[in-house]
């Protein structure tokens, strides 16, 4: 196996072939729409052939800047929410080591990457400034929009503590601006101060962007290999073109099944990986499929939880509450490290019945016998394969998880490109800070409180 697999054995007890390949016509009209733009968010679709289309050029552009940044800093701070965090975080965290960050100084290979921007929390950031007063630290700050409030405090701080730190011209080769070509605060911000800055493009928006600089750039300052990254997603692109027959087209089959157990009354696709490192994942594949879908009062609920560590806390709710959900589960076949499990000569602990086995042994053998136990329970399973943690399967597990995010939406009837919804809260957070323009939102909500 070369590529990352989707196992789809486990639905056959909810859903038959042939509601599936009935399907098929229309999963294939929705994949070549993405393909021609010919349906609602045709402005969006600049994620379809984005791997393919990265040049020898932007690869070194990217590569530069990061070398750049891993000279000067020893930490650097990815600010940006949403779409603009999400994704970086999610592949730094699943293709670094767990402790890496802990290492003393002198014995890392990398910097340090943290994040900011992505709340706003006090205590959070008065911390993060703590920890980075001895720090040799930098900024890659992000916003499609340059607009976003999140950031754009957190940016403020530290923008403020660098230049007090290391002077405005030390600050100003530290700091990467990643936003629109023209529009928005942070250009003009980023245009005034000199800074080096990334265009991230109008066709693609925020939860489809981490194979822009907006995802590249800080993977490649965490020392890994973007252009594996991006050839393991351009694998998928090439192999999701709408000439490629339904039953080899991975993502249109996963859409089609997601969509189909959804009118089946499951309601709700949790995320289950058995991996530690890929929580982050799950959070970027949240954002992808809750934004995406959820509108017009419709879309799959999309979950995520942690196993075999949340077997001891949602583990029950799965087994046996509400039948309104279904799981697809990330599987890792192989793990990139060995640990066995030693013999114990008092075997006070029972445990010598594992002895000599690999850690994953066990670990394989809880998914399995979870899976079981869930399809038993009433839970539709997905299972999607990758033979390992790398850059490559990374790479094409992203650009699976967008194409079929894309087919979906379409099946579902929504437009998969916008998120009106998200709007809400700002006008009600900017009227009752009474931001100048908002005095009669201001004064609409007064009368609620
Ligand atoms: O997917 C999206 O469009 C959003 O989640 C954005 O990424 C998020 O709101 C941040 O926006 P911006 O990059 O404009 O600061």
């Amino acid at each position: 196996m070369d590529n990352i697999q989707l196992n789809i054995k486990q639905v056959f007890g909810f859903l038959s072939e042939e509601i599936i390949l009935n399907q098929a016509a229309l999963a294939t009209a929705c994949n070549q729409a993405l393909h021609d733009g010919s349906r609602e968010g045709s402005d969006f679709l600049g994620w379809v052939n984005l791997p393919s289309s990265i040049t020898e050029d932007d690869f070194r552009e990217i590569e530069d800047a990061a070398t750049l940044l891993r000279t000067h800093c020893d930490t650097v701070v990815v600010v940006g929410i949403g779409g603009s965090y999400l994704g970086a975080r999610a592949v730094i965290d699943a293709l670094t080591g767990s402790f890496d960050w802990l290492q003393e100084r002198d014995k890392r290979k990398n910097p340090v990457i943290l994040y900011a921007g992505n709340n706003i929390g006090e205590d959070y950031l008065n911390e993060l400034m703590s920890w980075l007063e001895d720090r040799e630290f930098g900024i890659i700050n992000i916003s499609k929009s340059g607009t976003t409030t999140e950031p754009a405090i957190a940016f403020r701080l530290l923008k403020d503590m660098l230049e007090n730190k290391v002077g405005k011209e030390e600050a100003r080769q530290r700091i990467v601006a990643i936003t629109d070509a023209s529009k928005g605060a942070l250009r003009s911000l980023a245009t005034t101060e000199g800074y080096k800055t990334f265009v991230i493009p109008d066709n693609v928006g925020g939860r489809y962007s981490v194979l822009t600089p907006v995802g590249l750039l800080p993977i490649a300052v965490a020392g890994i290999n973007i252009r594996k990254l991006v050839g393991g997603a351009m694998e998928i692109e090439k192999a999701t073109v709408p000439a490629v027959s339904f039953d080899y087209n991975l993502p249109a089959i996963y859409a089609v099944i997601r969509n189909e157990l959804y009118k089946q009354g499951k309601k709700i696709e949790i995320l289950v990986n058995y991996h530690p490192k890929l929580h982050f994942l799950a959070e970027w594949w949240k954002q992808l499929y809750g934004e995406s879908e959820g509108k017009d009062n419709l879309g799959i609920f999309p979950a995520a939880v942690d196993f075999t560590t949340d077997l001891h806390s949602m583990g029950q709710w799965i087994q046996e509450g509400e039948r309104t959900i279904f799981e697809t589960v990330i599987s890792v076949k192989e793990p990139n490290k060995k640990v066995q499990i030693p013999h114990d000569e008092r075997n006070l602990d029972g445990l010598n019945f594992l002895e000599g086995k690999r850690v994953d042994e066990v670990n394989k053998m809880a998914e399995l016998g979870t899976r079981i136990a869930h399809v038993d329970g009433g839970v539709p399973n997905l299972q999607i394969e990758l033979p390992e943690l790398n850059e490559k399967y990374i790479g094409q597990l992203i650009y699976f998880f967008e194409k079929a995010c894309g087919i979906s939406g379409y099946l579902l009837g929504i437009n998969p490109f916008n998120q009106p919804g998200v709007e809400a809260y700002k006008k009600n957070m900017f009227a009752l800070l009474e931001k100048p323009g908002y005095e009669e939102a201001t004064r609409a909500i007064k009368t609620k409180l």
